[in-house]
C-alpha cells in the first residue's frame, strides 16, 4: 500500500517513514500543495484537514498526523494549540520558553504531561480510518539535548529514566513515542481491512 504523507514537517516525515518501514510505503507531500490552516477544535479535525488537502490535490490516499502536548498543571494545554502556543508564527524555542514560564512555580512532582498523536488515513472516496497514540511523562525544568524537534528537549518520557526525547536517538524515541504507537495501531487497522 502507498500513502501520501500530509505532513510538511521533515522531522515527522522521517519518523513516519522509519516507523512504517516494511509495512506501508509513505511518499512525501508534494511541495506545491498550499499550507493548511489548522483551525479545527481538536487533533482529529486538524489531521482530517491536512489529509483532505492532500487527497484533493493528488487523488491518492493520504496519511496525516496531528499532535498535541497536554500538560496536567495547565488543564491539558497547549493541546491542539501546541504549534502556535506562543503566537501564530511561533518557533519551537518560543513555545518551549512560554511553557517553561507557565510552569515556573510548578514543582517536579506536578509537571505531568503527555503527547497525544491522532493519525488519519483518508481515501479519495472519503472513507477513512483513524488511530491514537499517547506517551506519558513530565516537563523538564529546562531544555536538555538537541536531538528530535518541537518540544522534545523538555519532555521526559516515563519509560526512559532521566532523559528527555531530545537526548535519545530516533530509534529509542520510535520504540515508545506517541507517533509510533498511533502508527502501529493504524498499521493494524490497515492490515485488518486490506
Ligand atoms: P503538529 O502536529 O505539527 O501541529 O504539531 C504540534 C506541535 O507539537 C508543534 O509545535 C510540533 O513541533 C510539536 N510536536 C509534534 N510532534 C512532536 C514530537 O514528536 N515531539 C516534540 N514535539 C512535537
Amino acid at each position: 500500500m502507498k500513502l501520501i504523507s500530509a505532513t510538511a514537517n521533515p522531522h515527522k516525515y522521517k519518523e513516519m517513514k522509519q516507523i512504517m518501514a516494511g509495512k506501508v510505503e509513505i511518499l512525501p507531500r508534494p511541495s506545491e500543495i498550499p499550507e493548511v490552516i489548522e483551525d479545527a477544535p481538536d487533533l482529529l479535525g486538524n489531521a482530517c484537514l491536512k489529509a483532505q488537502a492532500v487527497v484533493k490535490a493528488t487523488g491518492m490516499p493520504a496519511i496525516a498526523d496531528d499532535t498535541g502536548l497536554e500538560v496536567e498543571a495547565l488543564n491539558g494545554e497547549p493541546g491542539v494549540l501546541s504549534a502556535r502556543y506562543a503566537g501564530p508564527d511561533a518557533q519551537s524555542e518560543d513555545n518551549i520558553q512560554k511553557l517553561l514560564g507557565e510552569l515556573s512555580n510548578v514543582t517536579v512532582d506536578k509537571r505531568g504531561a503527555q503527547f497525544r498523536t491522532v493519525i488519519v488515513v483518508l481515501w479519495p472516496d472519503k472513507t477513512y480510518v483513524t488511530a491514537e497514540g499517547i506517551v506519558s511523562g513530565k516537563i523538564a525544568l529546562s531544555p536538555r539535548g538537541n536531538l528530535g524537534f518541537g518540544y522534545d528537549s523538555i519532555f521526559l518520557p516515563s519509560e526512559v529514566a532521566g532523559r528527555t526525547f531530545g537526548e535519545i536517538s530516533d530509534s529509542e524515541k520510535n520504540k515508545i513515542s506517541h507517533r509510533s504507537r498511533a502508527l502501529t495501531e493504524i498499521s493494524r487497522v490497515l492490515l485488518s481491512i486490506s
